[in-house]
């Protein structure tokens, strides 16, 4: 099942992911945490594993919180993971392009999807995929500010993204678009016209 929180002042999404009675995967975790660990609980799922999309401090800075409660491991790619290790403070994982990590039951990959920023990546799951902040449901992401994004950003989404089937359930790290979750095809469409 997926859970989807929107809070903070930009609206951003924090995921949880998994299978009631098993293990939970939470992505971008930020603003507020207890909400968090409730829809978790809720659902009686364990955190095990969190991922964070990119290193941007709105989806990243519950980081701490979060892992003090739950000792799950914190999963960024390698790009960023000494960033984030110094902000966040504790032990990261880092992971490169279609690394994959299994959460009970489910598989995760991991995408990598530069051009937000360099090590920002996507997680699909099933038939979902988390895209943070390089596909909103209205299209495009914005590119960083560092030399070469706008072109990793095409990369990222005209071969990266688009390499995923059609149907695959977008689900985006703002609520910034049209809708909360798309289908990433019809997104897809939309950023190449
Ligand atoms: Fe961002």
């Amino acid at each position: 099942m997926i859970i989807q929180l929107r809070h903070g002042p930009f609206w951003n999404f924090s995921y949880v992911v998994g299978v009631p009675g098993s293990e939970a995967l939470v992505i971008d975790p930020a603003w507020d945490i207890p909400a968090i660990h409730a829809a978790a609980s809720e659902h009686d799922m364990r955190i095990t594993h969190v991922a964070v999309t990119h290193g941007h401090h709105d989806h990243a800075h519950g980081l701490t919180e979060l892992v003090e409660r739950t000792a799950a491991t914190v999963f960024v790619h390698q790009a960023e993971a000494a960033m984030l290790a110094e902000t966040f403070g504790g032990r990261v994982t880092a992971v490169e392009h279609d690394a994959n990590v299994l959460l009970g039951p489910l598989r995760v990959r991991f995408l990598h999807t530069p051009g937000h920023t360099p090590g920002s990546m996507a997680l699909y799951v099933g038939e979902h995929v988390f895209t943070g902040d390089t596909l909103t449901t209205a299209g495009r992401g914005r590119h960083g500010a560092y030399e070469g994004a706008a072109a990793q950003l095409d990369y990222s989404l005209t071969r990266v993204l688009a390499a995923l089937a059609p149907g695959t359930a977008m689900y985006p790290g703002h609520d910034s678009g049209p809708s909360r979750s798309a289908v990433l095809g019809d997104v897809l469409a939309r950023v190449r016209r």
